[in-house]
């Protein structure tokens, strides 16, 4: 799938074997069958405006039928590849097992830094991506930074660290990009001039942080202690949502402490919660519910919550 810069337009395409298997060009120009196409043949299929959510299935379901359900296959069909402004990630949960895809936070994070004059510089020679998944956002970064010559992508998940290895190592090789399974909250003392981290933000009673959406141990301390891991004039770029106000304020209170000098807002967006395990369970919405969860039907969906894409930058 493709999306515009301004996260208004998606485009959903065919690729490779879908072509063949999904919308029926098997057979060549001689009348011979054809079994398999290479990925880099790729078929338009539809567009969805204003979507919400990169699975949007309340929009996909208002396509006409025939549309619809090739849209579905389509998303059932792996791998998925999600490009934007020019970057572009693959991953398959058969292969990467627990990634989070890039996801509608991912590009939203990704627009945020693309519209905020002072973040994509050139004067950026080192970056880490702190809880990197499919490794989207350390590419968008190391593709925006002509200079950069350093990038870090690191996840508690080593499926994660397979697939970022294999969307970013292509575009500079290990000398430039470095993948490792680590905590993102027990970094060496080592500096860069963007730490970029779009962590779990999702609270739960007694979470034990082992899943890529709940949790915000490292959200917490990448606002509390980020300072520490940047440069003079670096900055720390960051995912929050609604969902997790009072620890985010907390957080940034005990930052201020610390060297803290400034927190800017540089991108916001309302979404729905579409996360299956934690919508069925009726104790975790309703903790969600007194947390800052918004129970409103609105665009087929039920659940929303606002993310911000803060900019911290210090003393
Ligand atoms: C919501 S996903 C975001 C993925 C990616 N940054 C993106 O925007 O598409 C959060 C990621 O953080 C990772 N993660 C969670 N806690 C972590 C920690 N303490 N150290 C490193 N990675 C962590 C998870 O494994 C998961 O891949």
């Amino acid at each position: 799938m493709k999306v515009s810069p301004d996260l208004k337009r998606q485009e959903i395409w065919a690729e490779g074997n879908e072509l063949v298997t999904i919308l029926g060009r098997n057979v060549d120009e001689n009348g011979r069958r054809i079994h398999k196409r290479p990925y880099s043949e790729k078929e338009f299929v539809a567009e969805i405006m204003e979507p919400v959510l990169l699975t949007d299935i309340h929009a996909i379901s208002q396509l006409e039928p025939t549309k619809r359900d090739t849209v579905f296959a389509l998303y059932g069909s792996y791998p998925r590849t999600v490009e934007y402004d020019g970057v572009s990630a693959a991953w398959d949960p058969k292969v990467h097992i627990d990634v989070w895809g890039p996801s509608v936070d991912t590009l939203a994070f990704a627009n945020a830094m693309r519209t905020t004059e002072g973040v994509l510089t050139e004067d950026v020679i080192s970056a880490i991506d702190i809880g990197t998944a499919s490794g989207f956002l350390g590419k968008y970064v190391l593709h925006k930074c002509k200079n950069l010559q350093e990038l870090h992508l690191i996840d508690l998940n080593p499926y994660a660290i397979k697939c970022a290895e294999e969307n970013v190592k292509p575009l500079r090789g290990s000398q430039v990009v470095k993948c490792y399974e680590v905590d993102g909250r027990k970094l060496s003392g080592k500096k860069f001039d963007r730490i970029i981290c779009s962590p779990p933000y999702v609270p739960r009673p007694k979470s034990i942080e082992d899943n890529p959406y709940e949790g915000v141990g490292l959200l917490y301390d990448m606002i509390v202690y980020g300072g520490r891991y940047v440069n003079r004039n670096g900055m720390v770029i960051l995912t929050t949502s609604s969902l997790c106000e009072k620890i985010k304020n907390e957080a940034i209170e005990e930052a201020r402490t610390k060297g803290l000098k400034s927190v800017d807002v540089i991108g916001r967006k309302r979404v729905p919660l579409k996360v299956n395990p934690i919508l069925n369970n009726k104790e975790w919405v309703s903790y969600l519910l007194n947390a800052g969860l918004e129970k409103q039907n609105e665009n087929g969906y039920e659940f929303w919550h606002e993310i911000n894409i803060l900019k911290l930058s210090y003393e």
